[in-house]
């Protein structure tokens, strides 16, 4: 084992050999599972580190042992606290120095994560509300899917709605998977079932939801849809996850509804947090 290897955390000594030496102050975790959803997206499990401690909606830093200085990119834990394993959901860029290698991960293969969570979409962020949204678009339903898992939110909130707007129906697959799964876990699938409405919709293929989320917020629809009334700072609460400019835009309709934005240090009636640079 080089030197290197050997000031590994303690959870990951066993980690598989890397023809690179895995470098210090890193997690080396081995991969327990992958799925494919379409040529553009993937979710992937990997082993937890014991003491690898985040809060529901955090993002890491994740790499690959392929290089002797590893390439490095954020990524929500899609996974809530609680759970053993550690899941992300995942774009494929092409020529993305990160994701054309990381596409390739079977199980049983190396993922390096460094140690440090850290994000807005947390608790923590929010004042008390009776009603929080999640509004996603891509791969923005990732911190959400580790919030809606996350008994906390249903302890918090009485009511939990989910947006996720992507362009094309097979897009959508990864978060219908994920809310039916929920409605049938024999712990929270009742309390899912009243608590949690998840509204999926297509913008370029037909669905039987159609448009952006600005465009709903703003005629109404999304609101009318599910029978509330719009967006209200006594009583909703709301977490964005998407590009950047979605979240200029939903951003300046939460203000315009008068909610004021909040941070870890300083909670407020919405948060926001980018799903990708570029
Ligand atoms: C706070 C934060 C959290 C993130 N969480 C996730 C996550 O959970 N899952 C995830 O797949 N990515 C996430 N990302 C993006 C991620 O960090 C990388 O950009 C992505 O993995 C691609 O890496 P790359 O090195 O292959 O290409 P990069 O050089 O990083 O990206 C190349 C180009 O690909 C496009 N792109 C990158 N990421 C995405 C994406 N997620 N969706 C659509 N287009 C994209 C952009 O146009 C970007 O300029 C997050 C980014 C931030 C800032
Ligand atoms: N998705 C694909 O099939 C695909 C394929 C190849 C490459 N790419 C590239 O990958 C990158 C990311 O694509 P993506 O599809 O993951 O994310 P994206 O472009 O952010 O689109 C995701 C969803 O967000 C919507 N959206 C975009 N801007 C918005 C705004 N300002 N307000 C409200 N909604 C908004 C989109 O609607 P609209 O459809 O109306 O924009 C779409 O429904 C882009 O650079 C894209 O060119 C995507």
């Amino acid at each position: 084992m080089s030197e290197a290897a050997q000031t590994l955390a303690p959870d990951s000594i066993d980690a598989p050999a890397s023809e690179f030496p895995i470098p210090a102050g890193v997690f080396a975790e081995k991969v327990v599972s992958v799925q494919h959803y379409t040529d553009r997206l993937f979710r992937f499990r990997i082993t937890r580190p014991q003491s690898f401690r985040f809060r529901s909606g955090e993002f890491v830093m994740i790499g690959l042992p392929n290089a002797a200085k590893p390439v490095y990119r954020a990524y929500s834990v899609a996974s809530p606290s609680w759970d053993e394993e550690l899941e992300f959901y995942s774009i494929k860029v092409q020529d993305g120095p990160l994701t054309q290698h990381l596409q390739k991960i079977k199980p049983g293969d190396t993922v390096l994560m460094r140690p440090k969570p850290t994000g807005t979409l947390v608790h923590d962020a929010l004042t008390p509300g009776k009603r929080v949204w999640m509004i996603a678009t891509g791969t923005g339903i990732a911190p959400f899917a580790s919030l809606i898992r996350d008994p906390e939110t249903y302890e918090k909130f009485d009511e939990i709605v989910l947006t996720n707007t992507c362009r094309d129906v097979a897009e959508l697959a990864y978060g219908n998977e994920l809310v039916a799964a929920l409605r049938d876990d024999p712990l929270i699938g009742e309390l899912v079932e009243t608590r949690l409405k998840y509204v999926a919709a297509t913008t370029r293929e037909t669905s039987p939801l159609m448009g952006r989320i600005t465009t709903r917020i703003e005629d109404g629809s999304l609101f009318a849809g599910l029978g509330v009334e719009p967006f209200n700072p006594d009583v909703d609460r709301v977490m964005i996850c998407g590009s950047m400019d979605m979240l200029r835009d939903v951003k300046a309709l939460v203000e315009k509804a008068g909610l004021v934005e909040g941070s870890v240090s300083n909670p407020g009636q919405f948060v926001v947090e980018r799903a990708f640079v570029g």
